[in-house]
């Protein structure tokens, strides 16, 4: 799979921008602050609807601008997909496929799929249980972009029954000062007698949606696994072995098996468990939100153990089990890398570009050409000024 074009209307610092790439290797090179993760984060965002670097939409929109809209022309073997997307910060965003506009943005997930290295992955290590839950999500959706919709319901869901566990926790007098208008809204509306029969219904939905992801991600952290390890093993062979194990609330028996009925069962028999504590605290306290993925290098977790150079391999190793599951899938994902090799060390820098270098297109990022590795030599953009040029 590849971009064979990307075009660009008020994204981040670009009014306007049309490159033309190639399959193969092109390195975007110039100096710090003038768009060159813009442009790669333009097709990630194609990719997942979501930019590596910030959480809203809003900063993706160009300064004084209303929307940013973003092309792309997208190969996979002889098939050619156009796909447009039009940011609209506190709006709903809007999508087209081939020109003809679909229902939802969601729609047009799939029909790119990328891999995307960037400084910002350290976090998927250091940072907190959300980077990895988002990590899991955005594979599973890159997989199987129905689960964009899953995982859409269970977040509304979540949403819903938390704004009624409020309300709950209110009526109780345990929880003092105003209450929230959305609170009002659903308290309105169940009444206070019907709180705790309204709640059971919003239990059903949160267990159905909520073990449909969870039956998901502990496939997929079984299939990253032994891939994690791998690849960690190569970037990193004097380091303790990588591990991952999917920790969650939800109590599983072990001899029960996964399957989606079984999850269900044990995800109501937890809520059932942690009724009382939820309606003092008014807060949704078990189920996938409030899962992480655990990170161990030899016995020790990685997060708060792991030195930088560790925790860099671990990341890299994370994306590229990613990789090769989407690889495994069909279909060569579209590699980029922002700015990473500057932040590797000469052997890891060889491992790397030795295990990307075979992709079908290979994106990178860079302040100075150096930082490109040899194996990596490729096409060519000087990005200066807002502006990419090719030069080779
Ligand atoms: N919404 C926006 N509107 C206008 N300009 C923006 C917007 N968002 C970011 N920029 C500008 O884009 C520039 C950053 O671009 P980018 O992150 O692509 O740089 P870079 O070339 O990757 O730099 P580095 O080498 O430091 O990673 C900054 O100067 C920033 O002010
Ligand atoms: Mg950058």
């Amino acid at each position: 799979m590849r971009v064979c074009h990307l075009s660009l209307t008020d994204f981040r610092s670009y009014p306007s921008a049309e490159i033309a790439l190639e399959p193969g290797v092109t390195a975007f090179v110039g100096p710090n602050g003038h768009g060159k993760t813009n442009l790669v984060e333009a097709i990630g965002y194609v990719a997942t609807q979501s930019s590596h670097r910030v959480a809203t939409d809003a900063p993706l929109v160009r300064h004084g601008a209303e929307r940013a809209i973003v092309r792309a022309l997208v190969a996979r073997d002889e098939r050619r997909a156009l796909v447009e997307l039009e940011i609209n910060p506190g709006r709903a965003n809007r999508a087209r496929v081939n020109r003809s506009p679909v229902a939802r943005p969601r729609e047009a997930l799939g029909l790119l799929r990328t891999v995307l290295f960037a400084p910002e992955d350290l976090a998927l290590v250091k940072g907190d249980p959300s980077e990895r839950r988002r990590f899991l999500d955005d594979l599973l959706v890159a997989r199987a972009p129905r689960f964009a919709g899953v995982r859409a319901d269970y977040d509304r869901v979540l949403k819903q029954r938390n704004t009624l566990l409020r309300t709950a926790a209110a009526t109780k007098g345990r929880r003092r000062g105003p209450r929230r208008q959305d609170d009002e809204a659903a308290f309105s509306s169940a009444g206070a007698g019907d709180v705790l029969s309204t709640l059971d219904v919003w239990d059903s939905h949160l267990v159905r949606h909520g073990a449909e992801l969870l039956a998901a991600r502990l496939d997929l952290v079984e299939a990253l696994r032994p891939l994690t390890a791998k690849a960690y093993a190569t970037l990193a062979p004097a380091s303790a072995a990588a591990d991952l194990e999917y920790r969650t609330g939800v109590k599983l028996s072990t001899d029960c098996g996964r399957s989606r009925d079984i999850l269900e069962e044990a995800l109501r028999a937890s809520l059932a468990e942690a009724r009382q504590a939820e309606l003092e605290r008014g807060v949704t306290l078990v189920g996938p939100h409030r899962d992480d993925l655990h990170l161990a290098l030899g016995e020790l977790p990685a997060r708060g153990y792991a030195s930088h150079g560790e925790s860099w391999s671990f990341a890299l190793a994370l994306r590229l089990a990613a990789y090769d599951l989407l690889r495994a899938d069909g279909g060569d994902p579209v590699l980029i890398l922002d700015d990473v090799f500057a932040e590797l060390d000469g052997q890891r820098r060889t491992r790397l570009a030795e295990i990307v270098a075979p992709a079908e297109q290979v994106l990178i990022t860079a302040a100075v050409p150096d930082d490109v590795p040899a194996e990596l030599a490729g096409a060519r953009f000087d990005v200066t000024e807002g502006s990419a040029t090719r030069v080779r």
